[in-house]
């Protein structure tokens, strides 16, 4: 009998924009200007796709800090002008934008223009599309285990997952680009049982038309959660 998983929460590990802009002799910036765009035409697959509710992309991790200064003061400034210039995608996605991860460090400018746009996309409902920004997955369990306990809350596996960034359904599939096969400190509770997609395109490349194809394999597979 053919199997339909339902597809309520996708993840993404974008990976592969250095060597995407290196492949053709460009600075590795382009690469993430590139990707940025990527990361337009995949929400609003997303956001028009009839079963998915959340879209959460890893977008600069806690280690991303150690990348030269031009570099991360470039995806900064990215980020910056694309949460400012695609307010309106947003609104007409009916997608609402949150983020996972610890804001602090991030200059108060940036925290500012994160702050706004959540508040104006906070009603969409169509979507959710969270960015993981300086996110990584250990200090977040750690953060969350703190918070349970601050509040006097018995520590189980609900309050937990309440007190994480991600307070939505548990991820279905996890896709990484690029080739790399490995979950760099990304959202590890929360995958216990999605089901994984490693692609070699590198993220400047991917497409809707290829997200579509995985997903149609990911209908098709046989998820167990343990059962037989
Ligand atoms: C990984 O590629 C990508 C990142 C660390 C940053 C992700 C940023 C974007 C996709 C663009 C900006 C995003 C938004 C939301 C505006 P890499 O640089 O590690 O590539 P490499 O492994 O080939 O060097």
């Amino acid at each position: 009998m053919a199997k339909t998983n339902t597809l309520k929460h996708l993840a993404i590990i974008m990976d592969g924009n250095g060597r995407w802009a290196k492949r053709r002799g460009r600075v590795r910036t382009k690469g993430h200007e590139m990707g940025a765009e990527v990361v337009r035409d995949i929400t609003t697959y997303c956001a028009k796709h009839e079963s998915i509710e959340t879209l959460t992309l890893y977008a600069f991790s806690t280690e991303n800090w150690k990348r030269p200064k031009m570099e991360v003061t470039f995806l900064m400034k990215l980020l910056d002008n694309y949460l400012k210039n695609e307010l309106d995608t947003y609104m007409r996605l009916d997608t609402r934008f949150e983020t996972a991860g610890d804001l602090e460090p991030f200059s108060n400018k940036l925290k500012q223009t994160i702050a706004d746009t959540k508040k104006a996309t906070k009603d969409n409902k169509s979507l959710v599309q969270v960015l993981a920004l300086n996110y990584g997955s250990r200090n977040e369990i750690v953060r969350a285990a703190n918070r349970v306990i601050s509040e006097k809350q018995e520590l189980t596996e609900e309050s937990l997952s309440n007190a994480l960034d991600t307070p939505y359904s548990d991820i279905d599939l996890m896709i990484r680009t690029s080739g790399e096969q490995r979950l760099s400190n990304f959202l590890l509770w929360q995958l216990s049982y999605s089901e994984m997609f490693f692609t070699d395109t590198l993220w400047p490349d991917f497409s809707p038309v290829e997200l579509e194809e995985i997903i149609s394999s990911f209908q098709n597979r046989d998820r167990k959660f343990g059962g037989i």
